[in-house]
C-alpha cells in the first residue's frame, strides 16, 4: 500500500514538472485518448497524432522569389513564364531562353547568362549594322571611377564592356551627363530604378551583385580575397 502511494505521487510530481513543455502537455493529450479509446486503437492513436505534429514537407522552394527558383524552373519557356500572355499564338512562336542561351557562358544571378563573358567568346555578336550596312561598332576605353563614402569598394563604370552593345545616346545625355563628376549618383537611385538602375536589374545583371560594380579597394587591407 505504501509502495503504490509513492509510485502515484511520483508520477504527479512528474507530471507536474514536465507541464510546461508542449511535448508534455501532447503526450498527456495522447495518453488520454489513448486511454478513452477502445482498446484495438490504443496503439495507433499517438502514431498519428505524431504523423499529425510533423510538418508537411514543402512541394517547392519559395516562387515568389526568382532569385529562389530551383535550378530546373530557371528561365521557363514564354507561355509559363508568368510575363507573356500564354493565350496569344505569337507567344508559343518565340524561341524557349533554354534553347537560345544553350551555348552562352553562365552566371547565378538574373537570367543566368554572363553576359560580358559570352561577348568575349563570341557566342553573341550585336549588329550594329541593322540599320545602316556600314556601321561599326564605336567601343570606348574609358573607366570612370566614383568615389564611395565609407567601407565599400569604388565604383569603376567601364565605357568598353558598356559601348559593345549600347550606343552613347543609350546614355548620354538623358542618363548621365557625359562629364566626369557632374551626375550625383546613390544606390538608393539605383535600387529605385534610376541611374545604373535603369538597366541593371533589368536587363544588365541586378544590384545583388555588389562587387561587379564596387570593383576597386580603397586600400591594399579592403582588397577582396
Ligand atoms: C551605359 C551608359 C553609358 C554609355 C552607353 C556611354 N556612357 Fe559615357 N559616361 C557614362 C557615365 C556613368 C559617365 C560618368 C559620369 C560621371 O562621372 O558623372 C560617363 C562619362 C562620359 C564622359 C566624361 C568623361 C570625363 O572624364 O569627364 C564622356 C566624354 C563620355 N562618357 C563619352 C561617351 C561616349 C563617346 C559614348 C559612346 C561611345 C558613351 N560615353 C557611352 C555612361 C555611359
Ligand atoms: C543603358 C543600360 C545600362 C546602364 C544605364 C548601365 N549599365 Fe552597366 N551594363 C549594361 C549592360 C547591357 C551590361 C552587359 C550585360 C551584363 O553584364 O549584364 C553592363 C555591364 C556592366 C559591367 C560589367 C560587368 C562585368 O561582368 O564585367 C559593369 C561593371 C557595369 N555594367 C556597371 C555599371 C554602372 C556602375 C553603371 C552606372 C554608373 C551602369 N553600369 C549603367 C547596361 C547598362
Ligand atoms: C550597377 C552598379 C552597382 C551595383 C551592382 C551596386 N552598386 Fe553601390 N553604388 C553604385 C554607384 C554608381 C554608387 C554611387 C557612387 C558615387 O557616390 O558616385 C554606389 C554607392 C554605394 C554606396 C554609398 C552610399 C550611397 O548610397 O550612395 C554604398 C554603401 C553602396 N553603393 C553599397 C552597395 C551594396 C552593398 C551593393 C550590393 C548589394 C551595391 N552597392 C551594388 C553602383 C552599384
Amino acid at each position: 500500500m505504501r509502495n503504490i502511494t509513492i509510485s502515484f505521487f511520483s508520477l504527479v510530481l512528474l507530471l507536474g514538472v514536465a507541464a510546461g513543455t508542449p511535448q508534455a502537455l501532447a503526450a498527456a493529450a495522447a495518453a488520454k485518448g489513448a486511454a478513452a479509446a477502445p482498446a484495438k486503437d490504443t496503439v495507433a492513436a499517438p502514431a498519428n497524432d505524431a504523423a499529425a505534429a510533423a510538418p508537411a514537407p514543402a512541394k517547392a522552394a519559395n516562387t515568389f522569389n526568382r532569385l529562389m527558383r530551383p535550378k530546373s524552373e530557371r528561365n521557363p519557356p514564354p507561355p509559363g513564364d508568368g510575363i507573356h500572355d500564354s493565350e496569344n499564338q505569337g507567344t508559343h512562336q518565340l524561341q524557349p531562353p533554354k534553347e537560345a542561351f544553350a551555348n552562352l557562358a553562365t552566371s547565378n544571378v538574373g537570367n543566368y547568362v554572363n553576359w560580358v563573358q559570352s561577348l568575349k567568346n563570341k557566342a553573341v555578336t550585336p549588329r550594329y549594322d541593322r540599320l545602316d550596312p556600314n556601321a561599326e561598332a564605336l567601343i570606348l576605353e574609358l573607366d570612370i571611377v566614383r568615389e564611395v563614402k565609407g567601407t565599400m569598394p569604388d565604383v569603376v563604370y567601364p565605357h568598353d564592356r558598356h559601348t559593345e552593345w549600347l550606343d552613347c545616346s543609350n546614355c548620354h545625355p538623358d542618363i548621365f551627363i557625359p562629364e566626369k563628376g557632374k551626375n550625383v549618383i546613390s544606390m538608393a537611385q539605383i535600387l529605385m530604378g534610376q541611374k545604373c538602375g535603369v538597366c541593371h536589374g533589368k536587363v544588365a545583371f541586378p544590384v545583388s551583385e555588389c562587387r561587379l560594380c564596387h570593383s576597386k579597394p580603397k586600400t591594399a587591407a579592403a582588397k577582396p580575397k
